[in-house]
């Protein structure tokens, strides 16, 4: 489902023009349904309705206070890698006691503050994290619950740069290693062995990655087993990939089925940590064409938004659909460029498109790794961010100001 569409040739997002939201709030503006948020969480949620689950939103795809609430209102867990995104969850109303903590470089102050805010579990992605977790916990006098992040050595498909699955990327551990990894956890005071773990990358739109990953896992689970050492969760990771553009992406009735397929017989509660699955589509990046001009045969629309406020295209080549805000007649072939000083500044090329300047353009499938991954190159403030709910619209973070840039930094004394 999608929010995004268009009544009486002007796009709105649910009841909302806009052309409204720009008027209001200005431009270059990342805006967000709340109802296809919803949509996407409560479809993930019920298609494991029939065995024991829990969905943790994957909080770096869209780490917004007001996204993670509405999360939060609906009874998500969330999936952190940083005490930031814990101190996120906690101000959204998250509670603790859904949240698993994955990254392979975990801090010991992060370990610490998530002890202390007493986490549903720690993905522990090396021996290293394992023996430092263990002295953090002794020193507070707790008991931290992990699981351990295995690497299955399986090829997920997906772009390079965010495979993580395949035994020469840097995450989780090899099957051999969790096990002697297993058996030593078994012997520390303060750690509670409670799962297992795995993510092989996203935008995965193939089923077969992710059922092999499990079938791994499980074979894991039982051997384990056989040790004495019992879990009582698999945790799958994220991954469900989106349509872009033309892609296929599986249904998540289908994963549900071939993932409990998989199962078989096994009872252990099942732990997913999807991100760009619930809020990729749900989110728009909107900008303003500045100005338009040709060099040779080439047509230039230079819009305010620019590889700052979304890198997706340039550091993936990423594909996102770029459509005009107000439909005319008459599309010329464009390339959508910002004005950073880069060539790798640009949102989309070879697009049919019926712009001039002063146009409202809309980049789609914004929502998820959008805002998030946004900086200030080249000094420049970065968007707004605004969520539209039926027929309102809220400012859930404001532009920056070249103040909010500025106020860290000094000059040397004379
Ligand atoms: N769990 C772990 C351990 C992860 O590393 C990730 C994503 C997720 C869950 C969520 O994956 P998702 O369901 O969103 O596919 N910036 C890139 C994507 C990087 C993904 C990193 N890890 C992009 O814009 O495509």
């Amino acid at each position: 489902m999608t929010s995004f569409h268009y009544v009486n040739d002007t796009l709105v997002a649910e009841d909302v023009a806009l052309t409204e939201i720009a008027n209001t709030y200005g431009t270059p503006t990342y805006v967000y349904s709340r109802a296809d948020i919803e949509a996407a969480y409560t479809s993930f949620e019920q298609a494991f309705a029939s065995h024991p689950h829990r969905v943790c939103y994957s909080v770096k795809a869209n780490s917004n206070l007001a996204v993670l609430n509405i999360l939060a209102r609906l009874g998500a867990g969330f999936d952190i890698v940083s005490g930031g995104e814990l101190q996120r969850v906690l101000r959204a109303g998250g509670d603790a006691a859904g949240v698993v903590f994955s990254g392979v470089g975990k801090t010991a102050a992060e370990l610490q503050m998530a002890l202390q805010a007493n986490i549903a579990c720690f993905n522990v992605e090396s021996v290293a994290e394992l023996d430092t977790l263990q002295s953090i916990a002794a020193q507070l006098g707790q008991v931290a619950p992990i699981s351990i992040r295995v690497n299955p050595d399986v090829d997920s498909g997906t772009h390079p740069y965010i495979a993580t699955g395949l035994k020469e990327n840097k995450f989780g551990v090899s099957s051999d290693i969790a096990v002697e990894m297993y058996r030593r956890a078994a012997t520390m005071d303060n750690i509670n062995i409670v799962g297992i773990d795995c993510h092989i990358g996203s935008q995965i739109t193939e089923l077969s990655p992710l059922t092999d990953a499990l079938a791994e896992v499980l074979q894991l689970v039982d051997g384990l087993e056989r040790d004495g050492i019992t879990l009582n969760h698999i945790d799958l990771g994220g991954g469900l990939g989106v349509c872009y553009k033309d892609e296929q992406p599986i249904a998540v009735e289908d994963y549900a089925s071939a993932v409990l397929q998989t199962m078989g017989r096994h009872s252990q509660k099942l732990f997913f940590e999807p991100g760009r699955y619930i809020v990729a589509n749900a989110g728009i990046l909107l900008s303003k064409v500045e100005l338009t001009k040709q060099n040779g045969d080439h047509r230039f629309a230079v819009v305010d938004a620019a590889m700052n406020d979304l890198i997706r295209p340039a550091l993936y080549n990423a594909w996102q659909k770029v459509a005009a805000v107000e439909l005319h007649d008459d599309p010329e072939n464009w390339s959508v460029v910002g004005p950073v000083c880069e060539t790798g500044d640009f949102i989309a090329h070879d697009r049919e498109l019926a712009i001039a300047t002063g146009d409202l353009i809309a980049v789609h499938s914004s929502g998820a790794y959008g805002f998030v991954m946004s900086s200030n190159y080249n000094s420049r403030n970065r968007a707004a961010e605004i969520i539209v709910s039926g027929s309102d619209h809220y400012c859930v973070r404001q532009r920056e100001t070249i103040d909010d840039q500025l106020h860290l930094e000094t000059i040397l004394p004379d």
